[in-house]
């Protein structure tokens, strides 16, 4: 899949802009603060309907303006598709996929598939469980729009049974058969949620694998392991058994909001005993299985957005990178230019951004 163009209308610091983009690789160079981010943050929001670096849609919106518009024109199994997103100060939205106003945002997300690799993911070993369940969360919600529902009707109903929880907790007044709605709800949709990452997470534990094996010339065996707050097998059941629990805390003990993922090397838990260039490899090896997986599922690469991450990978992970993705449209944000790096990228443009307005450099 290949992002044609963009077009930002008062998004972020980009009053009007429109640009093409090569099939294969894009460079932007910029000082800090100039709208290199910005930029694939537009791109990202015609993939997601949100950021990937804040909840509150109207911070997207350029500062004094009632609202912002980002249009994406794509390619995918050779069509021509166009996905617009508008929003609004009071933090509104509205999708359009060629012109046509779209109201879920599940039937957006296998539109245009995206992976961004920031630096804040090559943490994702030492992080916050939050962090790894995100990055499952985004990455199964892409290519399979079925999970991406199944967990909003999972967190709504859990949000319910919270706020129940809570009230019992000042109250001490409880409506046993609403208890009783969400918890069938969410044994329904947490069945369905595990079932996927138990999934998810055997494949990109083998794919992962060979790449940690690949860059660590053989010395290192990765395996990932799902640690699963509550298996498929009779969720309703458990959730039953643990309500005594859950009215005595005031707050849900089980379920996929409690998951984690593990990481082993040669046996041992990488977050312990890992150095910190293993989690590197780890964190790159992971970006790279998820390529594979969306490839797989979707039958074609999805677009990679390499958010001034280049600068944390040594020379060696720079050039794995370049030789596993050699068929994905790269979109590069970084500060300063290294021509011994840009050489080993794959040919494409290389554009200049200052405060708001792009330039494409005559250099290739
Ligand atoms: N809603 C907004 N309206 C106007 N300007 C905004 C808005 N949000 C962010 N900006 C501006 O965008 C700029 C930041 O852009 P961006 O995050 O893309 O920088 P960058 O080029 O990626 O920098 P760095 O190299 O530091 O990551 C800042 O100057 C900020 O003031
Ligand atoms: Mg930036």
């Amino acid at each position: 899949m290949i992002v044609k163009k963009v077009e930002l209308h008062n998004f972020r610091n980009y009053e009007n802009l429109e640009l093409s983009f090569d099939s294969s690789r894009n460079v932007f160079i910029g000082e800090n603060a100039q709208g290199k981010t910005n930029l694939i943050e537009g791109i990202y929001l015609c993939a997601f309907a949100r950021s990937f670096r804040t909840q509150n849609s109207a911070n997207m919106v350029m500062l004094d303006r009632p609202r912002a518009s980002v249009t994406v024109d794509l390619v995918s199994e050779d069509m021509d598709k166009s996905i617009s997103v508008i929003l609004d100060r009071t933090g509104k939205k509205m999708i359009k996929k060629d012109g046509k106003v779209i109201r879920k945002t599940a039937e957006l997300l296998n539109n245009l598939v995206v992976m961004v690799f920031s630096p804040e993911d090559l943490r994702i070993i030492k992080d916050s469980p939050e962090k790894r369940r995100n990055f499952i969360n985004k990455e199964l919600s892409q290519i399979r729009p079925r999970y991406y529902e199944c967990l909003r009707l999972y967190n709504e109903a859990l949000r319910q049974k919270n706020s129940m929880l809570k009230d019992n907790l000042k109250n001490s007044k409880i409506d046993e058969n609403m208890l009783d709605i969400y918890d069938l709800q969410l044994a329904k949709y947490g069945t369905e949620i595990v079932k996927y990452r138990r999934n998810f997470i055997r494949i990109l534990s083998e794919r992962a694998a060979e790449i940690q094996k690949s860059i660590s010339g053989g010395r290192e065996d990765l395996e990932i392991r799902y640690l699963c707050s509550l298996s498929e097998e009779n969720q309703y059941d458990a959730l039953v058994a643990a309500r005594d629990r859950d009215l005595y805390s005031g707050h849900s003990s089980l379920g996929p909001q409690r998951d984690d993922m593990e990481f082993l090397i040669n046996g041992k838990d990488a977050k312990k005993y890992g150095s910190q260039g293993q989690h590197r490899t780890i964190a790159l090896a992971l970006k790279l299985s998820e390529i594979g997986i969306a490839r797989d599922v979707i039958g074609e690469n999805p677009v990679l957005l390499l958010d001034d991450v280049l600068s944390e990978l040594d020379e060696e992970r720079q050039t794995f990178l370049f030789q596993e993705i050699e068929d994905v449209q790269l979109f590069i944000t970084t500060t300063d230019v290294n021509n011994r790096i840009l050489k080993k990228m794959p040919k494409g443009n290389v554009y200049s951004v200052k405060s708001g307005t792009v330039f494409k450099n005559t250099l290739k």
